[in-house]
């Protein structure tokens, strides 16, 4: 057994670990990220592609901001669409702030070749991972890893290995609570190689379920449709899905997306997760590892960016003036962003997909509401503030 040393051990190289391990590097703190994926799976893993204006403001602040800045694109607002008809929510305008797409394999891929660069110890293709007394002052993680059993002593462990990962369930059964929601649909998603036919994003309400129009770069569109929970995607040809987007996608003003050859087609399970503490003995949990939104509001990653933000800061306090406070707080000032952000996400969920069995007076308490915000300005800056995000400090 081969043994190693670190002050944060980070289990998952995903946007949380990628950027906690480079914040703490900026820092000066040593850490070492242990992942079960090959880099270049972590680097294709389409997922994500909404940053909020803080998640741009610490890559910028973080000095990993050199490629959004020239391939980002700016997104000062986005249309709802309803019975066909697109409505502009101009954040901009309302909030003064923008949103930024650029995907996660983007940010995943900046970040990997910066703590390359910075000569960090980013392991990948781990074999088992557990981790070991965490409640003591000297945690250990084991760790399959080239054919060796490795033993990483830490003064911290860091649990940013997703929801499927291992260390949450390492937190000792009754200390964490848990608030779940399922939703009785999914998401098909496909990236098309098509120039987007329009600017921004288009959330549509349509009787038959709700569609997405996005996008990835000036040449690829990547577009959403509600599907069942569990829909099987032989089902669905390529033509089966073009003929579905048009009929719900399309507008009255003549507007359709343009096609193109389908690259990736997948089916994404929605739900709401959250555990609580974010924090057991000197294991952190940060990102999904601690909680899910329904893609939605498109705060997944961007709470995971808030949370390692925090972390950070926390673990900087700690080795550098002694003070714990922060820590001990981690808990506290990240829920307060979750819960705020699993609000949003669950009522943009709500507005725009149909549910099954609904009642007819919750559809059309769902058109009234879609009627509302697309008229009024204080609805649809309710809808902007959250959607661009709040600012970081003071959280
Ligand atoms: P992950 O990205 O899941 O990273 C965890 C890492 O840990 C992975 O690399 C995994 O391989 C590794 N791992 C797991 N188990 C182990 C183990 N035992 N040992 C070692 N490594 C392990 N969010 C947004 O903000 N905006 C959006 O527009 C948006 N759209 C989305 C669309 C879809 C279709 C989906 C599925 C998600 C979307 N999200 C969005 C959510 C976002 O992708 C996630 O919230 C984000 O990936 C969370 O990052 P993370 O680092 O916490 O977890
Ligand atoms: C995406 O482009 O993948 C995307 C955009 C907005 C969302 C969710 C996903 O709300």
């Amino acid at each position: 057994m081969a043994r190693f040393e670190t002050q944060v051990g980070i289990v998952g190289a995903g946007p949380a670990g990628l950027m906690l391990s480079h914040l703490l590097h900026l820092r000066g703190i040593h850490s070492i990220v242990l992942e079960a994926r090959s880099r270049s799976y972590c680097e294709e893993r389409v997922r994500a592609g909404v940053l909020e204006h803080t998640s741009v403001q610490m890559l910028h602040e973080a000095g990993v901001s050199a490629r959004l800045d020239r391939e980002g694109m700016r997104h000062e607002g986005i249309e709802l669409g309803l019975n066909g008809v697109r409505h502009r929510i101009p954040f901009l305008e309302l909030t003064g702030k923008h949103a930024t797409v650029y995907g996660q394999q983007e940010v995943v891929k900046d970040l990997i070749a910066q703590r390359l660069t910075d000569c960090g110890d980013l392991r990948f293709e781990c074999g088992e991972v557990s981790l070991e007394e965490i409640d003591s002052t000297k945690p250990r993680i084991l760790v399959d890893h080239d054919g060796q059993r490795d033993e990483i002593f830490c003064d911290y462990i860091a649990g940013c290995d997703g929801f499927h990962g291992i260390c949450r369930d390492a937190i000792p059964e009754g200390v964490l609570s848990i608030y779940e929601r399922s939703y009785p649909f999914a998401w098909l998603g496909i990236l098309a190689e098509a120039a987007p036919s329009q600017k921004e994003l288009l959330y549509m309400h349509h009787p038959r379920g709700f569609a997405l129009y996005s996008m990835r770069s000036p040449m690829i569109t990547r577009l959403y449709l509600q599907c069942k929970p569990d829909e099987d995607i032989r089902e669905w040809s390529d033509d089966r899905i073009w003929t579905e987007l048009h009929t719900r996608l399309k507008c009255e003003d003549g507007w359709r997306p343009t096609e193109g050859r389908i690259l990736q087609k997948s089916v994404t399970g929605m739900r709401s997760f959250v555990a609580e503490p974010l924090q057991h003995g000197r294991l952190f949990l940060a990102g999904d590892s601690a909680h899910i939104v329904p893609p939605t509001g498109a705060k997944g990653m961007n709470l995971a960016f808030a949370d390692v933000f925090f972390l950070a800061k926390a673990l900087d306090a700690n080795y550098h003036t002694g003070d714990l406070r922060r820590l001990q707080s981690y808990t506290a000032t990240c829920l307060k962003r979750i819960w705020r952000a699993q609000r949003f996400s669950c009522w943009m969920t709500a507005l725009l997909h149909r549910f099954e069995n609904e009642r007819p007076f919750d559809y059309k308490r769902q058109l009234a509401e879609m009627e509302y915000v697309v008229t009024s300005k204080a609805a649809a800056t309710s809808l902007a503030e959250n959607y661009v995000g709040f600012p970081l400090d003071g959280w």
